[in-house]
């Protein structure tokens, strides 16, 4: 049997589980045997407790060409020490001295779609999800050089990165260009100190190891650019899908307008303690998550015989997970195709750790940008919400398109009207 990490693949293990259960075995095309995994319990412990016997799996061969030896590609040793270092930049303290970016980027949203609205014009809210993630994630890394460094020839070099969803050799030349480009903002910084800035290149570039060591050249930019891709396809996609999902339910749209009005009524005065309190919207956003994981699928590869908790699994096997398919699955999540972010409420009759959920995944390489993302997120929706009411352009339900990331095939175009208020 084929499988890949594509639309294809999604289809094959959807059969394989709705006929053989929920641990099957298979005998891929290449001769390599693979577990495709959807017991709740087997993913938990080979996410957590075992996860140190395994490696990535089918798939990250071609991110590893961009990505080079980064935190989401690197195993074992290399790993560990990427991952001790790096955590600490994202303590929710260091998060919140980002929350006047986000809002900067929110903000330059707004102006751009106020100008298309009173044009009675559209917005394909897929491209302007990737440049709004993208931007922000550059400027939290480069801070104030990315204006005056990176941004230097007037036009942004990273933004191929939101144009091209290939992953082919044209993007393995680009990143090659980008990080010469990335190496003189690095070299910059060293001869200026790199304690004038915050920033994550900052962090990134005084994070030391056990033995005191800091990153040489070539894994700080590895880092980095596994920073980039992490940190803006995965949000662009959820806040593609939450507008999707906003424009097409406008009790919820409701809701989500009222909250924000009343927690974040003035874009001036963002902070941690207000995102804190946006219930509804993290409702709505883990509600998303669940339809529309942008991990769609978990690929790994057993170093050693391993035991699950039913299961044997020989050295050299495949593992195949799905968040997708385990967030759909109606035995956990009833009526799983409806949108109801009520689920995640605190009077939900169940919590969400007894039913599987993990778009981000578990265990000790679980998303470090789990807290950044909400945090962005609810800037971005709170603000803009505020703003503007949107419909959908086409009432055609929009494609998957499923590589790495989940993505929608065609744009998803919505038409902005502004509200009265403001
Ligand atoms: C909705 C947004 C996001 C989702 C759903 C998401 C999901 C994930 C998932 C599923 C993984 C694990 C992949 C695997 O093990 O194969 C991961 C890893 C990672 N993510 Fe995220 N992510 C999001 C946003 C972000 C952001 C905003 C950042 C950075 C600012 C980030 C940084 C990372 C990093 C560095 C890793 C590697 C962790 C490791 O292997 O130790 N992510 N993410």
């Amino acid at each position: 049997m084929a499988l890949g990490i594509d639309t294809e693949t999604l289809r094959t293990l959807e059969t394989v589980r709705a006929r053989h259960g929920n641990v099957v075995r298979i005998r891929q095309a290449n001769g390599r045997e693979a577990y495709f995994i959807n017991d709740p319990d087997e993913v938990r412990q080979l996410l957590v407790k075992n996860h140190a016997r395994y490696r990535k799996g089918p798939g990250f061969e071609r991110v590893k060409m961009l990505l080079g030896n980064g935190l989401i590609v690197s195993d074992g040793a290399t790993w560990r020490r990427s991952r001790r270092m790096i955590q600490p930049a994202f303590s929710r303290q260091n998060v919140h001295r980002l929350i006047q970016l986000m809002v900067d980027c929110a903000q330059a949203r707004a102006t751009k779609w106020a100008a298309v609205a009173a044009a009675g014009e559209t917005l394909d809210i897929t491209r302007e999800m990737s440049d709004f993630a993208l931007l922000l994630i550059l400027r939290c890394i480069f801070g104030e050089d990315y204006d005056t460094r990176i941004m230097a020839s007037g036009e942004n070099p990273f933004e191929f990165l939101s144009r091209d969803s290939a992953r082919d050799l044209r993007v393995v030349l680009q990143v090659r260009e980008v990080r010469d480009l990335v190496l003189d903002v690095i070299k910059a910084r060293r001869e200026e100190g790199a304690s004038a800035h915050f920033d994550f290149l900052s962090m990134y570039m005084s994070a030391t190891d056990k033995e005191g060591r800091h990153f040489s050249d070539d894994e700080l930019l590895d880092e980095l650019i596994t920073l980039i891709v992490a940190g803006y396809e995965t949000s662009a996609g959820t806040l593609n899908w939450a507008w999707f999902l906003i424009s097409r339910n406008p009790p919820a749209e409701a809701e989500l307008l009222q909250e924000a009005a009343k927690l974040i009524p003035d874009a001036g005065a963002v902070d941690q303690e207000a995102l804190t309190e946006m219930t509804y919207t993290q409702q709505l956003l883990e509600e998303t998550l669940r339809l529309y994981p942008p991990v769609w699928l978990f690929t790994r590869r057993a170093e050693e015989n391993d035991v699950l908790t039913r299961h044997s699994v020989p050295a050299g096997t495949d593992i195949y997970l799905s968040p997708y398919i385990l967030h759909r699955t109606a035995e956990y999540w009833p009526e799983p195709e409806m949108f109801r972010p009520e689920r995640f409420g605190p009077d939900a009759e169940h919590k969400k750790g007894e039913r599987p959920y993990f778009p981000f995944s578990l265990g000790p390489r679980r998303c470090l940008g789990e807290y950044f993302s909400f945090l962005e997120m609810k800037v971005h929706l709170g603000l803009l919400i505020q703003r503007f009411h949107m419909t959908l352009a086409s009432d055609q339900d929009p494609e998957l398109d499923l590589g790495i990331n989940l993505r929608t095939r065609q744009p998803i175009i919505l038409r902005p009207t502004l509200r009265d208020k403001r």
